[in-house]
């Protein structure tokens, strides 16, 4: 994970207005929609951060958003909740990732679920969480993070979480 390599020219950004994101398909509607609509804004107003892949020709292969949220110690599973306090307790969200549908299937995606795992992992030696989660958008991206140690949130099919433990575990194999 921290050594998360893409082709040579090939750069990760943070979103700015520069970036060519009006043209952007992946595929799935509410993540194109936020990439166009929605994620600059929210940036500017402090809610999330979305950075961009960038090929070596400035086109714009993929993205993510991370956000910080908080989940309550009541819906937490019990090996995660034990010996935490039982109060609202602080997550880091994955709120989108998306791939352009041109390249998509040749590993791009879990390359970029890397990074933002590292950019969490980062963070996380300033701003402490329990957890990375996010909501997935259809049954079709709940069986991308599955693949990718995730595990569903009980009484929440589609929220899916991710320990602080297990993402230092996949740090340290990568
Ligand atoms: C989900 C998404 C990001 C995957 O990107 P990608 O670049 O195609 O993924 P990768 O090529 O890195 O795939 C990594 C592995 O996951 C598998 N995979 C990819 N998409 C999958 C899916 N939808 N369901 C199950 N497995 C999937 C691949 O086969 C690959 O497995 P392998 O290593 O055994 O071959 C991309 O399909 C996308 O942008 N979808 C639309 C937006 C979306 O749903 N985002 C997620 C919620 S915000």
């Amino acid at each position: 994970m921290s050594g998360v390599r893409y082709p040579d020219g090939w750069r990760v950004e943070l979103l700015d207005k520069s970036h060519n994101r009006k043209s952007f398909r992946c595929g799935q509607a509410q993540a194109e929609s936020w990439l166009k609509k929605a994620a600059l804004q929210s940036q500017k107003k402090h809610l999330s951060s979305t950075k961009v892949l960038l090929d070596a020709d400035s086109h714009l292969v993929g993205y993510y958003t991370l956000a910080t949220s908080q989940v309550d110690f009541s819906d937490l599973p019990a090996e995660l909740a034990r010996s935490l306090p039982q109060r609202r307790l602080p997550v880091a969200v994955l709120a989108w990732l998306g791939v352009a549908s041109s390249f998509q299937r040749r590993g791009i995606g879990q390359r970029l679920l890397a990074t933002a795992l590292k950019d969490c992992l980062d963070a996380s030696q300033t701003f402490s969480f329990i957890a990375v989660i996010l909501d997935c958008v259809d049954e079709s991206s709940k069986q991308f993070y599955q693949r990718f140690d995730f595990a569903t949130l009980p009484g929440y099919p589609m929220r899916m979480y991710l320990p602080f433990k297990t993402l230092q575990q996949m740090a340290k194999k990568t």
